[in-house]
């Protein structure tokens, strides 16, 4: 299979032969399980083709990854009810303690809090993957009833939420600060496999981040295209300093995405969007480690921040395989939370999905700037089956939100603070009960952004390094 991974220099990171060789029988017979099916026209799709790879059907439709996990052997008991095979192999292998000062590949994998789930993600060589590890990151009690009395920072989230059983899931302590790192471990490992060396993407800052240190780490040339003058600089900093080509485009997202589709097909290099199927199944492990920690108990609710809807088509998508393999007994109900100066997603809602919205952008949170969502079909898809809702927050709400994430000592970017905001605007409302489970997931890291909605103000105090200076400062 021809694979134009063009753009490096002789010498520089992998070279094409040493690429091309990676092509081995182990991929071709990986991938013979995996097929793309196209999301608008229910087209099917081999996932190696010959020729570039695919990311769209010939409709214009996106694709998604089909594949029938199978329980390895050792874990399958006839005797045992359905699911709990699967639940003591994810169990085993998150009990798996890594030695780091031994080489020991599979230890490693076993601790990814993505390739421990690697039967429901991609079937990869274990030589191909490419993981930092990631995951792991903290579920912390914050409802009213959850959260004890020693943890009382943490309370206010449940307070000013108004729930009892709260629980947050922050995405910000992967690795690059987001949850990006879930989908790019499975997307640069998927470059690897298919012996390319470049890889890129259009980014609001996270995407970015996570391509240009993942494609670092395994020696590819990585292209970043961000909108000029809407990235935080936090995620700029890690672009430029993980070494990746960083393009600033004089257009907004919307632009940026469309024209990274055009050079990634007329360069042939490899396309890292959440628009690339590959990335959404690493993203689905943010749904099966929420269940791991809830000790496979769904949640009644799943709130998070939609922006390019990857996230939402990801978890939704886990949560149903999870309910499929009866690893869960029932799906939980998902509430997507947009900016109410980027939702074209709710706005299309509230019309019974009978259109597709877009609008021309404009929130605080730049992370979720975007008004022609990639993933609109497969996350319209998620609100539908599971009798989701699409809520929509101001910025105000948004910044306040923060306040209260900022000041409870855990934190966030601001995009994730939309989380919060949408859960107190539902609750209030009552479409979630108060009595109701609810898990609210932050995406990305407080430092992404060092600037929006934080009091600047605060950081001036200089004073006189005595302590009468700090008595008056103090009383
Ligand atoms: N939160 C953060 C912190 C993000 O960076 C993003 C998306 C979202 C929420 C929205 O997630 O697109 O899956 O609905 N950031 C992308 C980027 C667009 O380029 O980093 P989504």
């Amino acid at each position: 299979m021809a694979i134009n991974s063009t753009g490096l220099q002789p010498g520089q990171g992998a070279g094409e032969e040493n690429n091309r060789s990676q092509l081995a029988p182990t991929v071709a017979a990986a991938l013979s399980a995996v097929s793309l099916r196209c999301v608008e026209c229910s087209a099917l799709y081999p996932a190696l083709e010959a020729g570039q790879p695919r990311y769209r059907c010939d409709c214009g439709g996106v694709l998604d990854v089909e594949m029938s996990p199978r329980l390895p052997a050792a874990w399958a008991d006839d005797t045992l009810p359905a699911g709990a095979g699967w639940r003591q192999l994810f169990d085993e292998r998150a009990a798996t303690s890594p030695i780091w000062s031994i080489a020991m590949d599979r230890v490693l994998l076993d601790y990814s809090g993505v390739w421990r789930y690697r039967e429901l993600i991609l079937p990869a060589p274990d030589a191909s993957i490419v993981s930092r590890p990631e995951g792991n990151t903290s579920l912390y009690p914050v409802g009213i009833e959850n959260c004890s009395a020693s943890r009382s920072g943490h309370r206010q989230i449940g307070l000013y939420a108004g729930l009892e059983r709260f629980y947050i899931k922050h995405e910000g302590e992967n690795p690059t600060g987001s949850f990006k790192d879930r989908g790019m471990t499975v997307g640069v490992t998927m470059a690897r496999m298919l012996g390319s060396t470049a890889v890129a993407c259009a980014s609001t800052g996270n995407t970015s981040a996570s391509l240009a240190s993942y494609a670092a780490q395994a020696g590819m040339r990585g292209i970043v295209f961000l909108p000029a003058g809407n990235v935080a600089g936090g995620k700029l900093a890690q672009s430029l300093a993980y070494g990746a080509e960083t393009i600033q485009i004089a257009g907004d997202f919307d632009d940026a995405m469309h024209l990274v589709e055009q050079v990634c097909e007329e360069l042939g290099i490899y396309l890292l969007n959440s628009l690339n199927p590959f990335r959404i199944e690493g993203q689905k492990a943010i749904g099966f480690e929420i269940l791991q920690q809830l000790d496979w108990q769904a949640p009644d609710w799943l709130v998070l921040p939609a922006g390019n809807l990857g996230n939402t088509s990801a978890i939704g998508k886990a949560f149903r395989q999870a309910y499929e393999l009866s690893l869960i007994s029932h799906m939980p109900r998902f509430a997507s939370i947009q900016a109410e100066g980027a939702n074209p997603f709710y706005r299309s809602f509230k019309r019974g999905f009978a259109t597709r919205e877009s609008v021309q952008a404009e929130t605080v949170a730049t992370a979720i700037k975007i008004g022609n969502p990639v993933s609109f079909t497969r996350a319209r898809r998620v609100i539908e089956e599971s009798d989701g809702i699409v809520e929509s927050v101001s910025d105000d709400e948004i910044l306040a939100a923060k306040a209260v994430i900022d000041r409870a000592g855990i934190g966030c970017e601001p995009a994730s603070a939309a989380t919060l905001a949408g859960i107190r605007k539902l609750v209030a409302q009552g479409v979630i009960r108060r009595d109701e489970h609810v898990v609210g997931v932050l995406t990305g890291n407080l430092l992404k952004d060092s600037k929006t909605g934080i009091p600047q103000e605060a950081s001036g105090v200089v004073i006189q390094p005595t302590i009468e200076a700090v008595r008056r400062i103090l009383s």
